[in-house]
């Protein structure tokens, strides 16, 4: 009898351990759980947003950050579906896409690796502050920004993701010449982005306020589609920053 509980015991005993360490393993090679808090005072770089970590619970090869020199940033890619068909698009360049959730972001990782493409660069963190914090200036040859439209009640503006500061960051990070793409179908936001971006000494733009019809940028994001699926206008603006 006495030898049977203490098989007992034994058993349990191992099925915590492993527990333990499947929970030990799944810290450490999570890497939505491996991100800077947002708000982390600690700087990013580069590198730092194209270190290869391991997806969840699976390997995956890591890799080196890339030597490119064309880098392009999405900021709330959501499902992912603009910048996935962009980057499979256009291998010789760099992806780099921020959101604030998480389940994107690890949707986004896997379908990014079943397509095999080693170009996309995703990360968990809010655009404003790992922008605010990256150390390298005059990366980036293109932003994208699609539908980053918070709810119009008053609590929710805290969330508006194009502000002034916004733009400040986005003249630091961008290379000159480069181009900032606006989508959003909600006609008062877009009035807004028109007086953060047209009215910033960095940026210009080759139509009045900014302001063009169509998407020259041939991929579609989600929401994009959505809005052409039931013919709700979309409002498209297009800066580009200026020459230091
Ligand atoms: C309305 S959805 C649009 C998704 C996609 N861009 C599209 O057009 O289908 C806005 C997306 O922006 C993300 N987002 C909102 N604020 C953000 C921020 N500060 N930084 C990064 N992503 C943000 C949201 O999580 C959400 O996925």
């Amino acid at each position: 009898m006495a030898k049977v509980v203490l098989i007992v015991l034994d058993l349990t005993g191992a099925v915590w351990k492993i527990q333990l360490t499947m929970q030990g393993q799944e810290k450490q090679t999570n890497p939505y759980l491996n991100v800077p808090a947002v708000q982390s005072a600690d700087g990013v770089s580069i590198s730092n947003l194209c270190a290869r970590r391991e997806a969840p619970r699976r390997e995956a090869p890591r890799r080196e950050a890339p030597k490119s020199t064309d880098f392009e940033i999405e900021i709330g890619f959501g499902k992912g579906h603009f910048l996935l068909d962009r980057a499979e698009k256009n291998p010789q360049i760099t992806f780099i896409g921020l959101e604030t959730r998480r389940k994107w972001v690890g949707l986004v990782q896997q379908r990014a690796e079943k397509r095999k493409l080693s170009n996309v660069y995703v990360w968990l963190g809010d655009a404003r502050s790992v922008l605010s914090r990256l150390d390298e200036d005059a990366v980036f040859q293109r932003m994208f920004i699609h539908f980053p439209d918070p709810w119009w009640k008053a609590r929710h503006e805290k969330r508006m993701v194009i502000t002034e500061s916004l733009a400040r960051d986005a003249a630091r990070v961008l290379s000159d010449h480069a181009e900032v793409f606006i989508q959003t179908d909600v006609d008062f936001r877009s009035d807004e982005y028109k007086r953060v971006f047209a009215s910033h000494e960095l940026f210009e733009s080759e139509t009045r306020d900014g302001v063009i019809d169509q998407n020259p940028f041939g991929s579609r994001s989600l929401r994009e589609k959505k809005c052409e699926e039931v013919g709700l206008p979309i409002y498209r603006l297009l800066y580009r920053r200026r020459q230091r």
